[in-house]
């Protein structure tokens, strides 16, 4: 059993393979946090504190670490809730009034019960846990039982208590083209406050809040919490004047009002949480390794070839068939049709909202693209953005009142285009719709759903935020019902909608626009501390950059994408015959590695050069792969030992490197390292390894 009660000190233990969370009920019935760190097995060892008032200036609550502070009373700190009654009473008062346990074959829940004292108004505090994984899955659910509606103004889905001050706190900062840029940053007294109020989760920072003290990759205290919300979120780190850090996550308040009627209940999105003992590794494999199992849908992610950046609006039939035939020639396994191919899309100002398929790009149908594509023995792909709405546009024409507006007010657009209220009925019908007779009509088998602009002018509503998303949540799910075996591609102008929100309903990650194999390499590594590896979709693409005008040799180019579910968006028309050869060879490459890439643990190896090397290494049972990238040696370089993780190390593996085999022990490869030298610019080089048979 992971969850140990003690009835006689009411505390719960909520144990996984090497970690413990622990909270229990004073005698005011305020659940209060007790303990989250490393293993301990008696729940009978727990004690409640008794508190005393600091002064009169300082209440007690400053001092009560509450799992689910509300807002009211002599309460200061960040609440997790606020809620108006409809007599304008806006202080909430609970009481605990029990518990229940249950079990299925994937995790122990707890769910502790919460009343307000005077309405009836009721919280649920959920704590799933997934021993295995050393992971816990905590949300809320609120009940309105009274006669009348309450105001729910803010709802965050838990705090978290970590009982030292001067944490490292690390997110990613970034932008269009430039998303997950980590950061690291020391937290004192005050807050830090990281959101989204754009309406999708993460160009500029990711719903995910990550504490540490002073750790590495293998040592250290690491605390963390992942919100599974695709729009609006914040995070808040606040560390008190009395010692102790205290971390929230939940949907924005911003510009947010939730109203629940009589009888209604609302789930909060839930956080998937953990500690680590020894550093950010075992966090990114707990999360990784739950991800693979409950999130992502089994089998290997396909090589894609995908033509935007070789044509953009530009699409024609004869072409975009031409481009699948030499697709197939270098090893594609998946041809995707970007932007451009339906109503007046000619460019950005027009189209969205028109899905019917452009008779002068494709005077024969879609089928004889499709049809060629499914004859060269290619799954075919194809792109979305059904969220939106051109003015110019036909559907927007019919229905003005179905984007986001105020009657006042000129509804900003932004790219061309407006946002559909998704959540009225007929827009989600609208939607489900027409994505349904897509791939009825035609047989598809990968959806790239693209979102390319902020939601603003978001009408009177002021819980649209949350539903919005929860309506593409229920579009996709319902769609994969009844298409089970189509992929979708989760992409928000890039890397927009990244989240543990979003995974599980979508099976792809458009990482970011931004193609340059140099410069992903630092947005793959920040990606790579919470997402896993087989949803991190990574293309080769042309030189120069569009974005960064780098020129790169296409070998790194394709290590660089290689790391995760690599994609190919050239313009392979124009490549060269070495190009051609380059690319069949690297694809080949890839497909044999892909077990070990999509589904192997992922490790950030230490770079012990004065130079910067990038060092990744992949372990599938007794295979791995190190990834090795220089992107430019500077003067004096005298290369770079690399130790790896994680062998047998009794056993002898066989290292094939380009020069030749090496053969080694683990231990040796894991203590003394490997020596290596890559000689000059965009030098990269993927070592296979594998256990020698005794
Ligand atoms: C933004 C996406 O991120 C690109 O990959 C591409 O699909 C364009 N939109 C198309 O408009």
């Amino acid at each position: 059993m992971s969850i140990a009660i003690s009835q006689k000190k009411d505390v719960f233990l909520l144990n996984t393979k090497f970690t413990s969370y622990a909270f229990g009920i004073d005698d005011q019935g305020l659940v209060r946090h007790l303990y989250w760190g490393k293993r301990i097995d008696s729940v009978e060892d727990f004690e409640m504190p008794v508190l005393v008032e600091v002064s009169t200036n300082d209440p007690v609550f400053e001092i009560t670490k509450e799992e689910f502070p509300v807002y009211g009373s002599l309460r200061y700190k960040e609440h997790c809730l606020k809620a108006t009654f409809a007599d304008g009473t806006r202080e909430v008062v609970y009481r605990y009034c029990g518990y229940e346990v249950t079990e299925t074959d994937e995790y122990e829940e707890l769910i502790i019960r919460l009343q307000d004292t005077h309405y009836d108004f009721e919280m649920d505090l959920h704590y799933k846990v997934y021993a295995e994984y050393d992971l816990m899955e905590r949300n809320v659910v609120v009940r309105n039982q009274s006669e009348a509606p309450v105001q729910i103004e803010k709802l965050h889905s838990g705090q978290f208590h970590i009982p030292y001050e001067d944490l490292n706190f690390s997110n990613v900062h970034g932008h269009w083209g430039a998303e997950h840029q980590r950061f690291v940053q020391k937290v004192s007294y005050g807050k830090i406050v990281i959101e989204n109020r754009k309406g999708i989760s993460s160009h500029n920072h990711n719903p995910y809040f990550l504490l540490d003290r002073d750790a590495t990759e293998n040592s250290g205290d690491v605390y963390f919490g992942a919100l599974r919300l695709t729009g609006n979120f914040s995070g808040v780190i606040e560390q008190t004047q009395f010692g102790e850090t205290l971390a929230q996550i939940g949907m924005n308040s911003h510009d947010f009002t939730l109203e629940l009627k009589p009888g209604e209940e609302f789930e909060a999105p839930s956080i998937l949480c953990g500690y680590s003992g020894t550093g950010f590794e075992t966090m990114s494999h707990n999360l990784h390794h739950f991800a693979q199992k409950y999130l992502l849908r089994e089998g290997y992610r396909p090589v894609l070839y995908n033509s935007w950046e070789a044509t953009e609006f530009n699409v024609h039939s004869k072409e975009q068939i031409d481009l699948a035939k030499k697709a197939k020639e270098i090893g594609a396994e998946l041809f995707v049709l970007d932007d451009g191919w339906f109503g007046e899309r000619h460019g950005i100002d027009n189209g969205l909202g028109d899905w019917y398929v452009n008779e002068s790009k494709f005077p024969n149908g879609l089928d004889e693209l499709v049809d060629a594509v499914k004859a060269q023995g290619m799954l075919f792909g194809i792109w979305v953005e059904p969220e939106m709405v051109n003015p110019k546009a036909q559907l927007y024409q019919d229905h003005p009142d179905w984007i986001y507006h105020f009657e006042t007010r000129t509804s900003d657009t932004s790219r061309g285009q407006y946002v559909l209220n998704m959540t009225k009925k007929e827009v989600q019908d609208f939607v489900y719709e027409m994505l349904d007779n897509l791939l009825t009509q035609h047989e598809i088998d990968y959806i790239k759903w693209d979102a390319n602009r902020p939601i603003s002018q978001t009408c009177l509503e002021k819980d649209i935020w949350y539903k919005h998303i929860r309506a593409i949540y229920d579009i996709v799910t319902g769609l994969k019902k009844k298409h089970p075996n189509v992929l979708f591609e989760a992409c928000a102008s890039g890397g927009g909608r990244i989240d543990y929100g979003i995974l599980g309903i979508f099976d792809d990650f458009w990482t970011s626009d931004n193609t340059d194999a140099y410069d992903r390499l630092y947005i793959q590594d920040a990606y790579s501390y919470i997402y896993p590896i087989k949803a991190m979709r990574a293309w080769v693409t042309d030189c120069p950059n569009f974005l960064s005008q780098r020129v790169i040799p296409l070998k790194f180019r394709y290590h660089s994408a290689m790391m995760g579910t690599l994609g190919i968006g050239c313009n392979i028309l124009k490549f060269t015959e070495e190009d051609i050869e380059l690319s069949r060879q690297m694809i080949q490459q890839y497909k044999e590695i892909r077990p070990i890439v999509q589904e192997g643990d992922f490790y950030r190896l230490e770079n012990t050069s004065e130079n910067r090397y990038f060092l990744y290494e992949y372990l599938k049972g007794e295979e791995g792969l190190v990834f090795v990238f220089l992107p430019q040696s500077k003067v004096g370089h005298r290369g770079v030992t690399v130790r790896l993780r994680d062998l047998d190390p009794e056993a002898v593996y066989a290292l094939q490197t380009e020069e030749g085999v090496i053969t080694k022990s683990g231990s040796y490869l894991m203590n003394r390292g490997l020596d290596l030298q890559l000689k000059g610019d965009y030098a990269s080089t993927i070592i296979r390894f594998a256990k020698e048979n005794k």
